[in-house]
Formats: structure tokens, sequence, C-alpha cells
């Protein structure tokens, strides 16, 4: 298949790369592909594709809380044009969207007919991307994910296995709860979804849930650090952006396809495992 992916150097995209390596891949992004320009489109119009996914996006949470107008920008105007070259090619549209579309205030797993409601700018604006894709090409499938962390790029796993190293104990949230998701296991997911049928919204995590403080506390013990990792509150660490307390992802609408996701803690022991030499735990799991 011919496959088109924006993104397609960060944490998402770089893993996409890797499943997808027996696809004929067109990889897009910053410089050459600039969502923000009018006509980015014609790169995915000129490759003609038969899939793209668009994992490309301002993923600043709290930048985007500073600077909203960027990323409605790029997250809601980018994806419509991306969206539009899809449907003038006849493509199918991946669009990767996310938890923080939703509140927060729910008290059991969100599915996708559960009204959005977000609390950062975001959350607003991969919100508008999602509705912006189903507008302007049919053959879309929106993919919420959440929590995610994979081999390259800046995450969650990765700083906390640096502050394990380097501090005696640390403080983490434990009064927000979600799902981390090894990127590897959504781009295998991505993978089957992109000749599947399914279209509208479909949320992909690893299996379970827990707080920031639970996944610190895994990720420490783990990697054999034997640091302490204190509970804290969202208001000890106040940050810019709002987070949803609870942006737990019903994997129903997964399970009822026949499909199902790794663990969460089994993805991080296979992240662990992966992780290069040396960056990371003192003893290896
Ligand atoms: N990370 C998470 O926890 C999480 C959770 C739920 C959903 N998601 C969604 O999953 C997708 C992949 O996330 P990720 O973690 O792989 O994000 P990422 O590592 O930040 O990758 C996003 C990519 O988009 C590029 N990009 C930014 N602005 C652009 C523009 N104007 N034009 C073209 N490309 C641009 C980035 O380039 P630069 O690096 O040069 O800016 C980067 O290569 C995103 O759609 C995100 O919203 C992420």
């Amino acid at each position: 298949m011919r496959i088109a992916i924006t993104g397609a150097q960060g944490q998402l995209g770089k893993e996409l790369q890797q499943v997808l390596q027996g696809h004929q891949l067109t990889l897009l992004d910053l410089p050459t592909f600039d969502l923000t320009h009018e006509d980015c489109g014609r790169l995915i119009v000129d490759a003609v594709p038969d899939a793209v996914i668009h994992a490309g996006a301002h993923t600043d949470v709290d930048g985007a809380e500073r600077n909203p107008q960027l990323a409605m920008a790029i997250n809601a105007d980018g994806t419509e044009r991306v969206a539009r070259a899809a449907a003038q090619v006849g493509a199918r549209l991946i669009y990767i969207s996310t938890d923080y579309v939703f509140d927060g205030r729910g008290t059991r797993p969100y599915v996708e007919t559960d009204q959005t409601n977000p609390v950062s700018a975001y959350g607003a604006s991969k919100c508008a991307g999602e509705a912006r894709a189903l507008a302007c090409c049919e053959n879309t499938l929106v993919v919420r994910t959440a929590w995610l962390y994979g081999l390259q790029g800046k995450n969650f796993v990765k700083t906390i296995l640096q502050l394990a190293a380097e501090r005696p104990s640390l403080r983490v949230v434990a009064d927000q709860e979600g799902c981390p998701t090894f990127a590897e296991d959504l781009a295998r997911m991505i993978e089957q979804l992109v000749t599947h049928p399914i279209r509208g919204f479909l949320h992909v995590t690893n299996e379970g849930h827990c707080t920031w403080h639970e996944f610190a506390a895994e990720i420490v013990k783990l990697a054999g650090y034997r640091v302490p990792v204190q509970p804290i509150t969202t208001e000890d660490m106040p940050r810019p952006a709002k987070r949803p307390a609870y942006s737990v992802l019903s994997s129903d609408r997964l399970h009822h396809l026949g499909f199902s996701m790794p663990s969460w803690q089994n993805g991080l022991q296979r992240f662990l495992r992966a992780l290069p030499a040396g960056s990371s735990a003192p003893s290896r799991v």
C-alpha cells in the first residue's frame, strides 16, 4: 500500500515508520511539510496514497495555552488541509486524536459516543481537528489515544528515568488517571486499522489504567531504582494547561472489532527492554 504519514519524525511517526516499512511510505514533517501552509495538502495529493495517517500536531499542551491560535492553526486548520487532500485522492484518513478532548469529570471509561468538552487549548484544537477530519474526508477514522510514549522523542517515561537517576526522591501527581500507551503498540494497531472498513471514532490505548503516580512508581520499580515516589495533587504542581482528572478511554469498541491491546504494564516492560543501553536503568528488565 501507499501510505502517507504526517508527523513522521515525531514519537508515533517514528514507530509507524518501523511498523509500516513493508509499505510504500511518504514521510511528511517540518520543515518541508508545514500544516500551517495553505498548500501543504499538495504533497499528499502528489503522492496519491491509499491511506494517510495524520499524526502531525502541535503537542505542547502548556505551550498551546499560551498560543491557542497556533494550536488551532496546526491542529484544526492543518487537519482540514490534510483531510481535503486525502478526500481528493480517495485515500483513507486515520486522524490521531487524544483523551484531552474530554473534560475528565467522568467516573467510568469514556466511550466513543461520549460528549467531548476539552478543558485546555490543546484539547480544544484537537477536538476541532476531529470535526474537520470527519467533515472533509468521508473515509475517516479518528483514533483517540492517551499518555503516549515511544523510543524517540521526549516523554513521561524518559523523564521519570532521568529524574530517578538524579534525585533522592520523586513527587508525582496521584489525582489524574489515564491509560499509558506504548507508541509501538499503537502503531501496530494502526497498521491493522488502515485496511479495516471502520469509520468514525475509535479509542486505542494499552489496556488498564493508572494514575501518573502509579505509572511513575512502576517505571522506577521495573528500571531497578530504589528512589521513593511520593504522591502529590495537581494543585501541588500548577501548570499553565488544565488536565482532565479522569481520562480513561474504554476499549469496548476495539474489542467488539475483535482487536485487543497489551496491558500498559506489558507495554512499559517492552519499552524499557528496547531502550538503548545507557539511556535509562541501572538494571535491565
Ligand atoms: N504525546 C501524547 O501523550 C499524546 C496523547 C494523545 C494523543 N496524541 C496525539 O498523537 C499524535 C502523535 O503524537 P506524538 O507524541 O508522536 O507527537 P510529537 O512527537 O510531538 O510529533 C508530532 C510531529 O508533528 C510535527 N509538527 C509540529 N508542528 C507541525 C507543523 N506545523 N506542520 C507539520 N508538522 C508539524 C512535529 O514536529 P516538531 O517536533 O519539529 O515540532 C512532530 O514531528 C498527535 O496527533 C498527538 O496530538 C499524543
